[in-house]
């Protein structure tokens, strides 16, 4: 029997935008515990859910103001509880956002370094340094906020004069924590003891790679060696890990941590899933990857390499809270992913990007290791590139200038129904709008008309899920590559599964003897035979 986390199909719950169970326009607990028996009738193994604790909601719940209470937007402590047990009960696993680079500036450990003024033991926990120049005033080094613009923020004490400055890599409303500070530490093993005694199997850590800067936070100077980076992958991160990993290696059940661990080197990101430290992390380059066979291969290649020697499996996301839409990325000329220009507003011909999406999920699902399904990928969703300026919340938009337009339109709430408060979004009752506007045309994509089409997103996303506990979860994580021709990708699993893709544009022959299990596109007959239309995938049993 192998750990379930190890080819767990693991469903990502954004709260603000999954379901409004009490009517004001933002999704909440009450929400998702109404929706329960569709997750467990998608058939996915775990729910994560995106941070729900306290919170100003600068950066959509990543600046944390109370990491042991649930935000009244949501719902309360109690009902988080009852959540985890009810998810328990349909056989759902939970894993929760831990976000230890940065709280919130409403965290009553910011509020207490601001009012405890200069020299203050309280300011340790965070990174004040005064600044440079003849009086303070330019900040004191080089580095960028992730989120545009300085990566500090200047204060003013009590008196009114001009104080230090603090870090904060994100919004400046997100203060990072002094990792070398003991109380940090503590505080943070505590947090963990907090959840896991509430039952949850696990935790996604927000900016895995980030805790731990480089001693002295130096310049990152003019040309940098983005394997070298004074704010990132510092080599002291990993014993919080493993310090972190005793911990959770003491409670009962099988529980994990997944890491948010973006890095430029598959050694440096190998290094966090080694056996002692996270037991998986997302694998953002197959994410970043563009819908061309030979990029997808040597992706997968390159996952399969980095995680065999480290013992982790490998996991396959397509789509989260921070990127597009795959089914809009799918459709443009250019397919690949780049966080730091995602070129929203690119045409994308959607038809085309639907077609792929299938495809690129069947893909996903048949490749040995954990699958990620982003809210609303099962429902084929594209991104709502048109959201007017005066809507918008992200705080990329707002700290770019509008440069950047950020990552609201991939955070729209579900549609339900094909009618209703916000499409079923909210109930009939609802006294408030959706937080962000559905666009006009997305009755068909709801989940009520996609359960009754046997050829919906849905029904696909339920078949496929389904198939694959059937057949491939058991399997040995390993795969052998089959001579095909040029553009398609094909691959056996053990057991005779075979897994064919053509990601080229015209029909290529299936073989003749095998037995169809399930495709993303109805198979066409030629002269020859049946034939895979283009950018499609098929589930082949070779027996
Ligand atoms: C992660 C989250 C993102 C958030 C950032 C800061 O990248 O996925 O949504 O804005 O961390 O916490």
């Amino acid at each position: 029997m192998t750990h379930w986390w190890r080819h767990a199909a693991i469903y990502q719950i954004y709260v603000r935008s999954f379901a409004d169970g009490d009517g004001d326009g933002t999704g909440d607990l009450a929400g998702v515990r109404n929706r329960l028996p569709y997750l467990r009738e998608l058939g996915v193994d775990a729910l994560w859910f995106t941070p729900w604790y306290t919170s100003p909601m600068a950066d959509g719940g990543y600046d944390v103001a109370d990491y042991r209470d649930i935000d009244p937007l949501f719902g309360t402590l109690a009902e988080a509880e009852r959540l985890v047990e009810e998810a328990h009960t349909h056989g759902l696993r939970v894993l929760v956002d831990l976000v230890p680079n940065h709280c919130s500036d409403q965290h009553h450990w910011f509020q207490e370094a601001l009012a405890a003024g200069p020299g203050s033991a309280a300011r340790e926990r965070f990174w004040f340094l005064p600044g440079r120049g003849e009086s303070g005033e330019l900040p004191p080094n080089d580095w960028h906020s992730y989120f545009g613009g300085s990566a500090w923020t200047r204060i003013t004490e009590a008196d009114g004069t001009p104080g230090p400055w603090y870090l904060h890599m994100f919004a400046p409303q997100q203060p990072d924590l002094n990792w070398e500070h003991p109380e940090v530490r503590a505080e943070f093993e505590d947090i963990l003891h907090f959840w896991l005694r509430r039952g949850v199997d696990g935790f996604r850590i927000d900016v895995a790679h980030g805790l731990a800067k480089k001693p002295g936070l130096p310049d990152v100077g003019p040309d940098p060696d983005p394997t070298d980076l004074p704010y990132q992958d510092h080599d002291d991160v990993h014993d919080i890990y493993r310090s972190w990993r005793k911990i959770l290696d003491g409670y009962p059940g099988d529980r994990i941590f997944v890491g948010e661990v973006w890095l430029p080197s598959a050694e440096q990101f190998a290094r966090y899933l080694r056996p002692d430290e996270l037991h998986s992390a997302f694998n953002f380059d197959f994410l970043c990857s563009s819908w061309e066979p030979a990029a997808l291969r040597d992706v997968v290649d390159s996952t399969l390499a980095a995680h065999g020697p480290v013992g982790a499996p490998p996991t396959w996301v397509l789509s989260n809270h921070d990127t597009i839409r795959h089914v809009t990325r799918y459709g443009r000329a250019d397919t690949s992913f780049d966080m730091g220009d995602k070129r929203l507003g690119d045409p994308s011909d959607l038809t085309l990007g639907r077609r792929r999406a299938r495809a690129a999920a069947l893909l996903t699902m048949a490749l040995p290791g954990g699958v990620y399904i982003y809210q609303g990928d099962e429902l084929g969703l594209p991104e709502v590139q048109d959201l007017p300026d005066a809507v918008l919340q992200d705080p990329t938009f707002l700290r770019s200038g509008g440069a950047d337009r950020g990552r609201d339109g991939c955070r729209i709430p579900l549609p339900w129904q094909p009618g209703g408060a916000a499409l079923g979004f909210s109930p009939d009752a609802a006294t408030a709008a959706p937080w962000l506007p559905q666009p006009a045309d997305w009755a068909p994509l709801s989940v009520a008309e996609q359960t009754a089409d046997p050829d919906s997103f849905l029904t696909l996303y339920r078949t496929a899920l389904a198939l694959r506990s059937a057949r491939l979860t058991a399997l040995p994580e390993t795969l052998t590559w089959v001579d095909t021709p040029p553009d398609t990708l094909c691959f056996d699993r053990a057991g005779g599964f075979r897994c064919l893709v053509n990601a080229t544009d015209t029909p290529v022959p299936l073989p003749p003897d095998a037995t169809v299990l399930l495709s993303s596109a109805p198979l066409e007959e030629s002269a020859e035979g049946r034939v895979l239309p283009a950018d499609s995938t098929v589930w082949l049993d070779m027996n």
